[in-house]
């Protein structure tokens, strides 16, 4: 059984401050974007995880992976056991790792569709989704896909009202960022900022002037709508993002966002020819690893083939 899923950008990405669980409060705006991972599951004697393609190395192969924690906690859900619960999981990457795209969560969240569907298993979108928040704050919304609203830890999603299709140069950086060292560096940042007289930061909110651009489907209005509350820490920890932003904003980027915790930087395109332009210019600016052009919203995991079957 093989499974598509989508990278995914946050247009808005709003952080208070953090709880007791070691998590902090979210509101956020997801946008599943076209730059897909593949996940292909067969039964097997035991499980075992294989992974090829962009940063095949860095990713575990172990039950340190999401995505084997995925198949777990799927079949203890489906209350599979033994033989009937192993797989071979196979991911193909072409998510770069640590990036702040949600490549290790998108794997995960594969991985609970074509095993749902492997196992004939029956749990539903919503049993799906649940099985899915306990293993990451962004897995539910890999399964779900398109643009959506994301609140407490971003597992609490509802679907967000965008028309149009939005184009994006996604610029790589040369290595990656831990997303619990991104967020730990926020509240130094602003702890620092509050002893200094500045006041607290404010209660995250979703901005309404943004949900009124995306509905609108014009990218200039929603460009400059684009905000990350964690850009400061991940510019603190890579100050070389720097560049990579004002290379995109002077060859026209509409709106220029470090990706989540980073250190991707996402920049809105004009169309998809302008994307393909700030690609290319990014990349041969020798701001970033590697630039490549997506376009949102897309799907979340989908099922492409029943390889046993076809
Ligand atoms: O849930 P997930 O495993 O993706 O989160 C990774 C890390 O990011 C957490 O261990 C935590 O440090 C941080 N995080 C957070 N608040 C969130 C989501 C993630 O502090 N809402």
């Amino acid at each position: 059984m093989t499974v598509k899923v989508p990278a995914k950008v946050n247009l808005q990405l709003a952080v208070g401050r953090v709880r007791d669980d070691g998590y902090h409060p979210l509101v956020t705006v997801f946008h599943a974007v076209s730059l897909h991972d593949e996940v292909t599951v067969r039964p097997a004697a035991k499980m075992a995880l294989a992974v090829t393609g962009e940063d095949a190395a860095a990713v575990p192969t172990d039950r340190s992976n999401l995505a084997w924690r995925a198949a777990s906690a799927l079949a203890k859900a489906a209350g599979l056991r033994g033989v009937d619960a192993a797989v071979r999981i196979e991911i193909r990457k072409r998510i770069p790792v640590a990036a702040g795209l949600a490549g290790g969560s998108a794997d995960a969240a594969a991985t609970l569709a074509a095993c749902n569907e492997l196992w004939q298993a029956g749990l539903s979108q919503r049993e799906l989704a649940e099985v899915a928040a306990g293993l990451g704050s962004d897995v539910p919304f890999l399964l779900m896909g398109g643009t959506a609203v994301g609140r407490g830890r971003g597992e609490q999603l509802s679907p967000a009202l965008a028309a149009g299709s939005y184009h994006w140069a996604l610029a790589f950086g040369r290595s990656g960022l831990s997303t619990a060292q991104v967020y730990a560096t926020c509240d130094r940042l602003r702890a620092a900022r509050v002893a200094a007289g500045a006041p607290p930061p404010a209660e995250p909110a979703l901005s309404t002037e943004l949900m009124t651009a995306l509905r609108s489907g014009d990218p200039a209005r929603v460009g400059p709508l684009l905000t990350n509350d964690l850009q400061p820490a991940a510019l603190s920890l890579k100050p070389e993002l720097r560049r990579t932003l004002a290379a995109g904003r002077e060859h026209g980027a509409l709106g220029a966002i470090v990706s989540g915790s980073g250190p991707t930087c996402a920049f809105l395109a004009r169309d998809a020819a302008h994307a393909r332009e700030l690609a290319v210019l990014l990349t041969g600016a020798g701001v970033c690893r590697a630039a490549a052009r997506a376009s949102g919203p897309v799907p979340g995991a989908t099922v492409l083939r029943d390889s046993g079957r076809s």
